[in-house]
């Protein structure tokens, strides 16, 4: 079984000292690389910028990016000889529509600053499944959870979406913890409750293996 996943943020440059990012860790997708490793699978570890070594393990190869371009690219590559695909990167929806190539220098009270939209990974790769190919991807929602989360899986091709819950103190970005809701395209709700990333990554894993046609690793 092949396993593509990203992980982590993306880095949208501003000039070469400056960059639009955000606080994810990297901490989810990593915990699902090592998780699916250790169920015998081949990991594609997409990252972008973090805080966290490689994993160590001799069944995930780990591919460094530091834009929403340069990880869909990577992704590309990897996605049509993949089983499973796990979208857990925190990727930057817009990236400035110019990169200075020089410093920006300060200069007048305020900074308008001009951004395009990026590429949606999930998106445009889930328009390339195949019906025995996986797709998983994640949502952060902070009202009518449940129903952007649909829409997240019917507009990404997810068969799986994972609803991060921000109400519960402990969850999300920034946290070791998270609590979880995975929503089907088949219309199945599971809630887990709050627990550490990496026993979330295994409620994860274990709920794709049992949903795979047939028997793998
Ligand atoms: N995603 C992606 N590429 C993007 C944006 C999102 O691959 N450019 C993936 C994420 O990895 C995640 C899923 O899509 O698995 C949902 O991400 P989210 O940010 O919640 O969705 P958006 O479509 O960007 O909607 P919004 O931020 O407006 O809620
Ligand atoms: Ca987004």
């Amino acid at each position: 079984m092949r396993v593509l996943i990203t992980a982590g943020p993306t880095y949208e440059p501003l000039d070469p000292v400056r960059f639009i990012g955000n606080h994810s860790t990297g901490k989810m997708g990593y915990a699902l690389a090592e998780t699916f490793a250790a169920n015998g699978a081949e990991v594609t570890l997409i990252s972008g910028p973090t805080a966290l070594p490689d994993p160590g393990h001799a069944h995930i190869r780990t591919v460094r990016v530091q834009t929403a371009d340069e990880m869909y690219q990577a992704a590309a590559a990897a996605a049509a000889t993949a089983d499973v695909w796990v979208f857990a990167a925190a990727v930057a929806d817009y990236k400035p529509a110019h990169v200075a190539e020089n410093k920006i220098k300060k200069a007048g009270d305020t900074l308008t600053l001009e951004l395009v939209k990026n590429v949606d990974i999930a998106a445009e790769l889930g328009k390339t499944k195949r019906p025995e190919q996986f797709s998983v991807g994640f949502a952060l929602e902070t009202e009518n959870e449940q129903v952007h989360a649909l829409d997240k899986l019917r507009r990404k091709n997810f068969d799986i979406v994972v609803l991060n819950s921000l109400r519960d103190a402990g969850a999300g970005f920034r946290h070791d913890t998270n609590k979880v809701t995975l929503l089907e395209a088949d219309g199945r709700i599971t809630t887990f409750d709050l627990k550490a990333k990496v026993e979330v990554a295994r409620d994860i894993v274990h709920a794709v293996l049992a949903r795979l046609p047939h028997p793998h690793a």
